[in-house]
């Protein structure tokens, strides 16, 4: 087992990794290693704004175990934004918000998807993928909006609201995704609502995302109750407070904030969306309103820029580790599956939003 070394009478430490199913070359030795430290020069250039040198020989040998590793499966490593900085900047192949990582998986023409971030970002990958090996490094990294509704609730829903379009965030599971008639995420949430041609549409199961749309579109908007256990922390309150002690900072918002927080920021959009938004505008000091990982990940290519960091964790996002990473490629593990009588009518209701993006 990976993080837990055995001990020889003698104290030497055991290799986990022996007697894993690869190759004697590719058994990962998992030391810092002057062929490991060159190898990975240039991905530590890379971060080293964010993680200091102490840390980096921790990281190094599963950097380049991984990126060995993932040759030889021939893997492709898709990580959300909200990766920690060495899983995001030295061993991800793509990255990008739900929209993106979605767009990118239905492109991928690798065996095996390792899904770096949470559950139903993997299982969207699989929907668009049924004949790859799709892998999420840690199954139990879930999401607060995706357990606050069941497909037994949006059945409920369209009896209750007959001849209503229903739209699922793209931050729910499959089963949700399987009853809705198409999904959205935060990137084109209005723009997949207007598509629907009606005067009115439920949008599920984000509260604030559902009353974002709301305030951007005519149609009316009929939602669920769900909420981001991340950004319904911060507070209108809070961020009154930064502006006041510096009138000069930049306050940009993730929309699964409550309505009052957006209403305080100068800029409101997608995960990526916000990263464009500093890369586009170099602001002197900025607020990211969202997730702890992605001021770490934009700082790396903003040097110019200063940022204010009253972030907060999601622990389901920080479940995805390096060790944990490295367990996926070896043993293959832990393997996504939908069945298909729900990945059926849950991949049409995602490849109708992809398509109605392209
Ligand atoms: P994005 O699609 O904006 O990356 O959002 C996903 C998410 O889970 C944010 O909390
Ligand atoms: Fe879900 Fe919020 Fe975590 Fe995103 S940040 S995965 S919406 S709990």
């Amino acid at each position: 087992m990976a993080g837990t070394p055995q001990e020889t009478h003698s104290h030497e430490i055991l290799n986990p990794y022996e007697g894993a199913p690869l190759p004697d070359h590719l058994i990962p030795e998992l030391a810092y290693t002057p062929e490991v430290e060159r190898e990975t020069a240039h991905l530590y250039e890379r971060v080293k704004r964010v993680i200091p040198p102490i840390e980096w020989p921790g990281f190094a040998p599963y950097v380049k175990a991984i990126n060995d590793l993932k040759k030889h499966r021939n893997a492709v490593v898709l990580a959300h934004n909200y990766m920690t900085p060495e899983i995001f900047h030295c061993v991800a192949d793509v990255v990008g918000d739900s929209l993106q990582l979605a767009r990118e998986a239905a492109k991928a023409d690798a065996d095996v998807i390792v899904q770096c971030g949470v559950h139903f970002m993997a299982e969207t990958s699989k929907l668009l993928n049924p004949n790859k090996t799709v892998l999420i490094p840690d199954s139990n990294a879930g999401c607060s909006l995706a357990e606050s509704i069941t497909g037994a609730d949006v059945r409920a829903l369209r009896e209750a609201y007959p001849g209503v379009p229903i739209v699922t965030y793209v931050n729910t599971s499959a089963e949700v995704k399987a009853e809705c008639d198409i999904c959205c995420t935060s990137s084109n949430a209005v723009k997949v609502v207007e598509s629907m041609g009606t005067d009115r549409v439920i949008l599920i199961p984000d509260e604030f995302l559902a009353k974002y749309v709301a305030s951007k579109t005519d149609v009316q908007i009929i939602t669920w109750k769900g909420h981001c256990e991340v950004h319904e922390r911060f507070t209108a309150e809070e961020l009154r407070a930064y502006r006041e002690a510096d009138p000069g900072v930049k306050i940009i918002a993730h929309p699964e904030c409550p309505p009052d927080v957006i209403g305080e920021s100068d800029f409101t959009g997608s995960t990526s969306g916000m990263i464009q938004w500093v890369q586009d505008n170099q602001p002197s000091k900025v607020l990211l309103v969202t997730e702890c990982s992605m001021s770490d990940n934009v700082a790396v290519e903003t040097p110019g820029v200063e940022f204010v960091r009253p972030c907060n964790l999601c622990p389901h996002m920080k479940r995805i580790t390096l060790p944990k990473i490295l367990d996926s490629l070896i043993f293959l593990k832990e393997e996504v599956t939908v069945p298909e009588d729900v990945a059926e009518p849950a991949r049409r209701a995602v490849e109708r939003m992809i398509n109605l993006n392209n």
